[in-house]
């Protein structure tokens, strides 16, 4: 599904990428909550949840039950990481009909984060391919530290095209890159975007953005240029990276939404909307929100009355 030049298709990530980052684990119930919310914000896909080992992401543990609570709605997809087979069945198990694989362009986080090689993960997602196929189900590729490791430091585009090229050849229907560590500018960006064109089409290119620099808005702009039209964001900006000390989470849904909104570009969500439930998340999670939009939209609320 991808979106015409004058929209943009957001895959909203709070819920996983956000969650598995903070240090309060939500119950099934709560996180069915938020996303059942921002599905009624406008939000068409997202990520519910990740089948991993608990023992790696206790934050994670209960996403069948939080499947199990969530309406299903016609145009909604509902997606989860899954590292392997083992994976994909409880995902299967649990109702879902679209996941994502997740690799990485630097073997040392590949290591830390999934336990093993680069190569030996790209096997265990062809083996995910292959059953998904057979179920019928849509797979999702993301390649982690495209801009930089948090082990290892620089990462080349080369490198990141490779990966990207492999996950594309095996059938994902889309790539997301994942500047995990938020070290990317948007001359960066431009470069890894050059790169993974000669490999990969432009518009199974999704972009995955970190604000920990606070360019997370300007490579999104970059990559808007580039011809990139789907972005992970967060509610909130929820998450952060646990290996990357001080790294903020995904770009905050609301400063998309509103940057969409500032360029003429189809979005679909409820910034008000969304701004709410950015309030009721953080609430839940005891913390301050990451979005300045919405700090700049409460603060006119609050001198509102509101
Ligand atoms: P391992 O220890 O090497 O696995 O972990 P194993 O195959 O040796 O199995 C060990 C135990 O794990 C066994 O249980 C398995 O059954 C169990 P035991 O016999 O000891 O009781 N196990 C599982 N349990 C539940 N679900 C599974 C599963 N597989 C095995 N799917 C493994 C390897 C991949 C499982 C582990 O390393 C893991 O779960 N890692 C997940 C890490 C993770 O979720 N990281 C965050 C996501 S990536 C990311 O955030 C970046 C991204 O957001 C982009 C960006 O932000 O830039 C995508
Ligand atoms: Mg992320």
């Amino acid at each position: 599904m991808s979106a015409p030049d004058d929209s943009v298709r957001l895959v909203e990530v709070g819920a996983r990428d956000g969650l598995q980052n903070e240090r309060l684990t939500l119950s099934p119930s709560i996180r069915a909550q938020l996303l059942t919310r921002l599905v009624d914000a406008g939000l068409r896909t997202l990520e519910a949840g990740a089948f991993v080992s608990p023992r790696w992401v206790p934050q994670m543990a209960g996403t069948s039950e939080v499947f199990k609570a969530l309406p299903h709605r016609p145009g909604v997809t509902w997606t989860a990481l899954v590292p392997n087979v083992q994976g994909l069945q409880a995902a299967l198990d649990a109702g879902c009909r679209e996941v994502a694989v997740f690799a990485a362009a630097s073997e040392a986080f590949s290591q830390k984060n999934i336990n093993c090689s680069i190569a030996q993960s790209l096997g265990r997602f062809q083996e995910v391919l292959v059953h998904a196929r057979e179920a019928g189900v849509r797979v999702r590729g993301y390649v982690s530290c495209v801009m930089g490791c948090p082990f290892s430091g620089a990462v080349s585009p080369r490198d990141v095209a490779a990966v990207s090229a492999a996950l594309y050849g095996m059938g994902c229907y889309e790539i997301s890159l994942g500047d995990t560590i938020g070290a990317g500018t948007p001359t960066a960006t431009r470069a890894l975007l050059q790169a993974c064109a000669d490999v990969v089409p432009i518009s199974p290119l999704a972009g995955h953005f970190h604000d920990t620099y606070g360019m997370a808005i300007a490579n999104i702009c970059a990559a808007l240029e580039a011809g990139v039209r789907v972005f992970d964001s967060s509610v909130s900006g929820l998450g952060g990276c646990p290996y990357s000390p001080g790294a903020t989470g995904n770009v905050a849904t609301e400063d998309v939404v509103y940057l969409l909104e500032g360029m003429g570009i189809q979005h679909g969500v409820n910034l008000e909307a969304l701004v709410d439930i950015g309030s009721f998340i953080d609430a839940e999670l005891g913390r301050t929100t990451a979005s300045s939009v919405a700090r700049a939209m409460l603060a006119k609320r609050r001198a509102a009355g509101g």
